[in-house]
């Protein structure tokens, strides 16, 4: 697996990788990987492409209030994460590398980055769409691969190529899980024993409303009784929705295309899911 931290190394990196492979896929990550990221790149590898994986705790998408410095960094077994996973290249910038002095340049969406995280967390899907769009730029590849654990990310991202004609294809993968249900999460590591088997009960809400809608069953009581059971249970529900996928428009009832999605604080975790609706 070849390593790049400059952008002329990484030029020259994919050059290379092109002349050998009909495509190039990206994976974007923050690093901590787990069986999620890891599930990305094998998707980019098994679609034939040379599949070139970032890591980049970025800046932009924290909030002043939101602890960057927590952010968990392994550098060492994530490279190793990756090579196992078939990862061609590492790509490793720096924050200056990133964001050279000078810019003035950020991407903010609208639509489907509005409401929910986007109130949750001000200012967190301009520092997502920014650093997206300019690995985007640097990598140029023919795909990029993000999870739908992160369903308005992924949204919000699609809408921005979309809409700036970018020369690229995104692909969403499946949210990968623990045996139990709970979604991978590099966050997980931060739950006490006792709280991470607690922290199944956000699944288990959301394939209830699900199952419930799927009976014909009211959305609105569906969606109260869930965010109170939860509330029991020692979360603290911040948004526990039915909404149309592409759009994260607020939805009465479940129609095709509907997704479920919820983020609640478990001591000092926040925790996102969503699932189908529709
Ligand atoms: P990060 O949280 O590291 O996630 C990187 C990618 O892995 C995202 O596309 C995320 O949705 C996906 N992922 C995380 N957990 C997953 C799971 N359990 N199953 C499937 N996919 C999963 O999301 C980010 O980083 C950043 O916002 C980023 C896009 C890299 C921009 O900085």
């Amino acid at each position: 697996m070849l390593i790049a931290r400059t952008l002329s190394d990484l030029r020259a990196a994919c050059t290379g990788l092109r002349r050998h492979a009909d495509a190039l896929a990206l994976v974007p990550t923050m690093g901590a990987l787990h069986e999620g990221h890891r599930t990305l790149v094998r998707a980019g590898v098994a679609s034939g492409a040379a599949t070139v994986a970032s890591i980049f705790v970025n800046p932009l998408q924290f909030a002043a209030t939101e602890d960057l410095s927590r952010y968990p960094r392994d550098e060492q077994s994530d490279l190793a994460a990756l090579e196992a996973a078939g990862c061609a290249l590492a790509w490793l910038p720096d924050v200056a590398t990133m964001y050279p002095a000078g810019e003035a340049t950020t991407i903010t969406v609208a639509g489907p980055a509005e409401r929910w995280e986007g109130d949750a967390r001000p200012g967190h899907f301009r520092g997502v769409a920014t650093v997206c769009a300019k690995l985007f730029g640097q990598v140029r590849p023919d795909r990029a691969y993000f999870g739908e654990k992160d369903w308005q990310q992924l949204q919000v991202v699609k809408r921005m190529v979309a809409d700036l004609l970018l020369p690229l294809e995104i692909v969403g993968v499946e949210t990968v899980r623990e045996s139990d249900g709970l979604a991978m999460s590099s966050r997980n590591r931060f739950l006490s024993a006792a709280e991470k088997t607690n922290a199944t009960a956000l699944i288990t809400a959301l394939r209830d409303v699900a199952a419930g809608l799927a009976r014909g069953e009211a959305a609105s009581p569906l969606l109260a009784q869930a965010r109170a059971r939860l509330s029991g249970q020692g979360f603290t529900v911040d948004y526990l929705a039915l909404v149309d996928g592409p759009t994260l428009a607020p939805l009465a009832n479940a129609a095709p295309g509907a997704r479920l999605i919820a983020a609640a604080k478990l001591g000092s975790v926040r925790l996102l899911d969503n699932i189908a609706a529709g």
